[in-house]
């Protein structure tokens, strides 16, 4: 998990290196993008909190960053957990039934998409296409990627993943 919320002293190292990063671009808003994706690698996700300092430290205004943020998909405001569960809802894939699996996931790990659960293990979020319809119902834990899945499969997946542990 790339989060983490065991101690102030992480926080205040991700704090610290927020800063340097932001220092490394200051002076160009045309810098907003790649300082956006070494905020994401660096917490996991891109957190309000981060995107204010930013806003601050480069003098742009929040609506402008949330604006990217939220425009380019490879960005998110979510937490994530170890192993994110993303369940395509495009169209292939939700004739042949992804919605259910959605559901599923979320009866079975307690969130909602978007979510992360407590012990920073799952998160689940549903995505467009990505481009694998052939396999429709897809799925993808991180880079993995399930095809043909059925609502009968997500227990197994969700096991196999507690298995594997940190
Ligand atoms: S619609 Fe799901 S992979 Fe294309």
């Amino acid at each position: 998990m790339s989060e983490c919320n065991c101690c102030s002293n992480h926080k205040n190292d991700k704090k610290e290196m927020l800063l340097k990063i932001v220092e490394k671009y200051k002076g160009s808003r045309s810098n907003l993008i790649n300082v956006l994706h070494e905020v994401q690698e660096l917490y996991g996700y891109i957190p309000l909190e981060a995107q204010k300092t930013i806003s601050e430290e480069m003098d742009i205004p929040m609506a402008e960053i949330y604006g990217v943020v939220t425009f380019y998909s490879r960005f998110t405001t979510e937490p994530k957990g170890q192993y994110n569960i993303a369940v395509c809802l495009g169209t292939a894939c939700y004739v042949k039934g992804s919605e259910a699996i959605l559901e599923r996931f979320k009866e079975k790990l307690g969130i909602d998409a978007g979510e992360c659960t407590e012990d920073g293990k799952f998160s689940l979020e549903a995505t467009r296409c990505i481009g694998a319809c052939g396999l429709a119902p897809v799925l993808m834990v991180n880079e993995d990627v399930y095809g043909k899945v059925t609502v009968d499969k997500v227990d197994e997946i969700i096991d196999d993943y507690k298995k594997r542990g940190q």
